[in-house]
């Protein structure tokens, strides 16, 4: 990935839609990225992929141009269990318009969500359901193809935030039938790009808050300004890798869609033998608390990131000895703030432990050792 953006700096370097040499490189280069973005994405159809700047600037462009017919008896469907960049966005909107929120519930003890409530939370006045595939702070993987059903059934746009999810398993768009949905190539070992699906019949039929000379047809229409190509080829190039993790020996297809099925078949076989060493030794700590679905047969249900309080410390303090002991984990809301709000952890937060593919279970020993070293 890094490699692949210095090749482009060095040799393409160019703007879009010239007639001169670099320029015809750097389009075709693009063009190769709209393709293996919509591979990861699980559609046929590159034109229907956007970069942008990150998950939350598209997400801030589209609410405006989505919301732009939004009245007062509207209503949007948000989630409690966000990263605030699939939140505020859509609150914000529909302050503006004057349109209702409804917000989905979840458990305090497994950090599910409530999934009844969307019956009757979704209505003939629902413009917008917007859900997160997986929460960013507990590592819940929700039931996004059952919500975006729903959402449909009800004549409503769904849009889903994939940022988290992303590195962990692999992304289908066909198959979960969703309106929208946005990730972020920083978060699966690519730069910082940020990347938008949209069904075909709503990017070319929404109107984009856009400059006149910009393309009014796809891809074009949806990226504002002049894009970061760079980026975006070592995006190209974190995707092309993430195709190589499946071994050479077990690939079957030759396409790069099989490819990355594959290979986050294999991710996620990893991450939950990490996954389990990790709460196990957590369940052992009388100190920790676990937040988020801890079940081993239910160990599907979520992501390999795990939120934990100390009954001594602070979640910052348990940070700041797990640096020390050379463990990198975030601490506070890590933007999740609905769900720690909703938690009641404001404003010390909880410590967040993600796991990877890279990963070792010496590592996940290491974490452990440190936490049992901290005591009251
Ligand atoms: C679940 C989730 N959604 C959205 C975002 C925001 O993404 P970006 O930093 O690309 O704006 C993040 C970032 O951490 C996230 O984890």
């Amino acid at each position: 990935m890094i490699e692949a953006i210095s090749h482009y700096l060095v040799e393409h370097n160019a703007n879009h839609g010239g007639v001169f040499a670099t320029s015809i490189e750097s389009d075709r280069l693009l063009d190769q990225a709209h393709q293996a973005a919509a591979d990861l994405l699980g559609t046929p159809d590159p034109q229907t992929v956007s970069f942008g700047g990150n998950m939350t600037t598209l997400t801030f462009a589209l609410s405006r141009a989505l919301s732009r017919h939004w009245r007062p008896g509207d209503e949007i469907v948000l989630s409690r269990l966000e990263h605030d960049a699939n939140f505020s966005p859509w609150v914000l909107a529909a302050n503006d318009r004057g349109a209702t929120v409804r917000y989905i519930d979840f458990a305090p003890n497994d950090c599910t969500l409530n999934i009844d409530q969307y019956a009757h939370s979704i209505t003939d006045r629902t413009r917008l359901v917007a859900v997160g595939c997986a929460s960013n702070a507990v590592g819940t993987i929700n039931p996004v193809k059952q919500i975006c059903r729903w959402a449909k059934d009800a004549g409503a746009i769904s849009f889903l935030d994939a940022v988290h999810y992303a590195p962990h398993a692999s992304m289908d768009v066909a198959d979960w039938d969703c309106d929208f949905l946005v990730c972020s190539a920083y978060k699966f070992f690519g730069p910082h790009v940020g990347i938008m699906y949209g069904r075909r019949e709503l990017l070319e039929s929404i109107q984009p808050y856009k400059l006149r000379p910009a393309p009014d047809d796809l891809p074009g229409r949806w990226m504002t300004g002049t894009q970061n190509h760079e980026g975006i080829a070592g995006t190209l190039a974190a995707i092309d890798y993430l195709a190589g993790v499946v071994d050479e020996g077990q690939r079957e297809g030759n396409s790069r869609r099989s490819a990355l099925v594959q290979s986050f078949d294999q991710i996620r076989t990893y991450e939950h033998r990490l996954l389990v060493r990790l709460l196990n030794g957590l369940g052992q700590n009388r100190l920790v608390k676990v937040w988020g679905i801890t079940d081993p047969e239910r160990l599907d249900q979520r992501l390999p990131t795990v939120a934990i309080t100390h009954r001594d410390r602070s979640a910052r303090e348990v940070a700041d000895a797990l640096a020390a002991a050379g463990v990198f984990v975030w601490h506070g809301n890590y933007y999740a703030l609905p769900v720690t709000e909703a938690l009641g952890v404001e404003p010390a937060g909880m410590v967040r432990i993600g796991l990877c593919h890279y990963n070792t279970a010496a590592e996940v020993d290491r974490l452990l050792e440190t936490l049992d070293q901290i005591r009251r």
